[in-house]
């Protein structure tokens, strides 16, 4: 099923209308939001579909679209996140905290993402859907959503990086690839998840300044 219609179905069609923007200005901070797969993948797999794991202020999603919208002009990206921060550290870390916008004790990170989409005017491209990955994994997969490409860059522990991995393979058409961030030695939990994924599956593993993919046998 289309990204599209399938947002539609669950009431997500124009998320955008009636956002109140006041007080916020554009910050497009990401982690490694611009490394040369993303123009590489996009021109692999030509996406009219794309998912994204992790999502947080929109970088990676903003650079995507740059990238994948002179290829279709129709193209989608999904971006799947809670908007609750990826791991404990951002909380532990009190030179770190204040990336969370607490309001009242509650990360306000979602409204600087929709600022941002709705002033890079990509809203008729750039789609939320406010979930834990694996929830969300099973609502496209009820749906029979697919993608052209998947990227990969939510939670970083051991578990929940294989969890995502094996929720939203199915996802990729065939042909079509998945890819992912902090293929690093510091996140040790990214790279044992990664590995195993790919042995289990036979696949063969690209990887290259920290980044991983994999293409689905078509
Ligand atoms: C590293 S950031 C994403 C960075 C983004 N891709 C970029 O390049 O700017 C990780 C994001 O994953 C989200 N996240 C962490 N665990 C999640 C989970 N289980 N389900 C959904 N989102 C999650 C966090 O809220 C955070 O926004």
């Amino acid at each position: 099923m289309e990204i599209r219609k399938m947002l539609a179905e669950i009431g997500l069609g124009n998320p955008y209308k009636g956002f109140d923007s006041r007080g916020l200005k554009v910050d497009l901070q990401g982690w490694a939001s611009e490394h040369h797969y993303f123009p590489t993948l996009i021109g692999m797999t030509k996406p009219r579909q794309i998912i994204e794991v992790g999502t947080w202020k929109g970088a990676s999603a903003v650079n995507m679209a740059r990238h994948a919208l002179p290829i279709d002009p129709k193209a989608t990206i999904l971006c799947i996140d809670t908007w609750l921060g990826s791991n404990e550290v951002l909380w532990r870390d009190p030179t770190l905290r204040p990336m969370l916008m607490l309001e009242n004790g509650y990360p306000s990170v979602y409204r600087q993402f929709m600022h941002n989409v709705i002033s890079e005017r990509l809203t008729d491209t750039i789609f939320p859907l406010p979930m834990t990955s694996i929830s969300a994994g099973e609502l496209l997969a009820a749906y029979n959503v697919t993608a052209d490409l998947i990227y990969i860059d939510a939670a970083h522990g051991e578990y929940e990086v294989y969890g995502d991995l094996t929720h939203y393979w199915p996802l990729v058409r065939p042909g079509g690839i998945m890819f992912g961030d902090d293929y690093y030695t510091t996140w040790h939990g990214v790279i044992k998840a990664v590995n195993r994924f790919a042995y289990e599956h036979s696949l063969p593993l690209e990887t290259n300044g920290g980044k991983w993919f994999m293409v689905k046998p078509s």
